[in-house]
């Protein structure tokens, strides 16, 4: 196989080099294109351009497969919890018996969050969207812990930090949001149990851990710990390159994950699904407004920029619906409707012809809504979970020798020169 590929333009010939990802994938290495031909590229939102070199996450789009350090994630999800998960993207392997002992004290130890970040929740206009409380809040960490990132201590602790804290923010904007005192994080709770009891714990009734809950919780957020270079983790790498703080790339992340068409998707789905419960209109209709080209309406919580088959995420979730809602002896109809969109999709030409499948978001959503977690709150959930992720994709690339500040070019449309035109002269 030859190491170049050859470009030819008006009789001109140039050799660009051919580099090989360790599972064999291939790409065109343009780094010198510009200085060897005077062109650039065009990709708009870059579905043909990879960003980086990486050794965190592997995804391939065709088989759906999704492994994080090399480690299929139906395994981690199977034998992991999520402090495992995070020390193996953090850490770059899984962690032994005295390492997992020693970062779960590492995260109770920041557990807290600075008392004088509690008066930042009160100033939000209530019915504030989470995501935007949590996203202000994060930046607002670098004002309380104001490090230097010199030392790997110092990148590990802020590791810690953010991973633990963002958790405990989460669970008091949900404790306020709703006119209740806050619920401390407990040294003796496990860190997904920790989050369930600040969210939930009332004086007049405890609450109590269920280990069923407890673990749904721990795969969740171990399926969105991370996922190579999607748009909030691309929005991590680009402002991280710019050399700020981990908080503010991390804040960064939080909001490009808002989007609809992003981790927002999983509070679209569930308001699909709601809509379609209480009006009792066909789900049919739905399937048929996505297919309309007049209509920018996506039917939510399907389609993937690289799964052209099923996210192998949304399998394991779509299994946890049904086991955790018999654990529970709980029933929802919204999974019924979710069962029959899928069905309707699946033998539609429109979606199948364009590898149109559910992914992550379809049916997380589900188990939130068993778990108790408001619906504005599962953008929330993506993040707390896809927050090792950020951090171990910030750090790589602020270790790389290669490293650069992210700076794309464009191809310019507008006007090419306007002689200018004082005020008074103009029509
Ligand atoms: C996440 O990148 C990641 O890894 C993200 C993520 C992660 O873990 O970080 O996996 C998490 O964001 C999952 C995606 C959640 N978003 C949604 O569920 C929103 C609905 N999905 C779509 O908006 C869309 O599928 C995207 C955004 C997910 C992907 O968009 P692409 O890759 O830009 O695909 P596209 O818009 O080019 O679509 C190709 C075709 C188009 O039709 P044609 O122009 O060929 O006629 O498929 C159609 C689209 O109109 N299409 C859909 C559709 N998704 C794509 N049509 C209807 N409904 C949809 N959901």
């Amino acid at each position: 196989m030859s190491k170049t590929v050859k470009l030819i333009h008006d009789n001109k010939e140039y050799e660009l080099p051919v580099v090989t990802a360790s599972t064999g994938e291939k790409a065109i290495d343009i780094s010198t294109l510009l200085n060897k031909t005077g062109f650039i590229t065009l990709d708009v939102g870059y579905a043909n351009t990879g960003s980086c070199t990486s050794t965190i996450t592997y995804m391939d789009g065709e088989k759906g497969i999704l492994r994080y350090r090399g480690y299929p994630i139906e395994e981690l999800a199977k034998n992991c919890n999520f402090v495992e998960v995070a020390f193996l993207l953090t850490n770059g392997h899984l962690p032994n018996e005295q390492e997992r002992r020693r970062f779960s004290v590492q995260l109770n130890d920041h557990s807290l969050v600075h008392e004088d970040m509690r008066r930042f929740f009160d100033s939000f206009p209530h019915g504030a969207h989470p995501m935007g409380i949590l996203a202000s809040m994060v930046t607002a960490m670098r004002s309380f812990y104001p490090e230097r990132y010199l030392e790997e201590e110092e990148i590990s602790i802020s590791t810690t930090r953010l991973i633990s804290k963002v958790r405990t923010m989460a669970a008091m904007s949900y404790r306020i949001s709703r006119g209740q005192n806050i619920v401390y994080p407990r040294p003796d709770l496990c860190y997904c149990g920790n989050f369930l009891n600040m969210m939930f714990d009332t004086p007049v009734k405890p609450y109590e851990i269920d280990p069923d809950i407890v673990r749904a919780v721990n795969i969740f957020w171990v399926l969105h710990a991370d996922h190579e270079q999607n748009c909030s983790t691309s929005a991590v790498r680009m402002v991280g390159s710019a050399r700020v703080n981990l908080y503010a790339a991390i804040s960064a992340g939080i909001s490009a994950l808002w989007g609809p068409l992003h981790g927002g998707a999983n509070q679209a789905v569930i308001e699909m699904l709601e809509e379609i419960h209480k009006t009792g209109e066909s789900p049919k209709l739905y399937v048929n407004r996505a297919k309309d080209k007049n209509s920018t309406y996506r039917l939510m919580g399907f389609g993937h920029r690289v799964y052209k088959t099923y996210d192998p995420r949304a399998k394991i979730i779509k299994n946890m619906c049904h086991t955790l809602l018999k654990k529970l002896n709980r029933t929802d109809p919204l999974l019924d409707i979710a069962y029959e969109i899928e069905e309707l999709v699946s033998k539609d030409d429109y979606f199948v012809s364009r590898n149109l499948y559910p992914n992550v978001d379809f049916y997380s959503g589900i188990i939130l809504r068993a778990i108790g977690i408001p619906t504005n709150m599962f953008p929330v959930m993506f993040a707390i979970g896809r927050l090792p992720g950020w951090i171990s994709q910030w750090r790589e690339d602020s270790e790389d020798p290669n490293w650069r500040i992210c700076r794309p070019r464009q191809i310019y449309l507008g006007d090419v020169e306007k002689k200018f035109i004082p005020i008074n002269e103009r029509g």
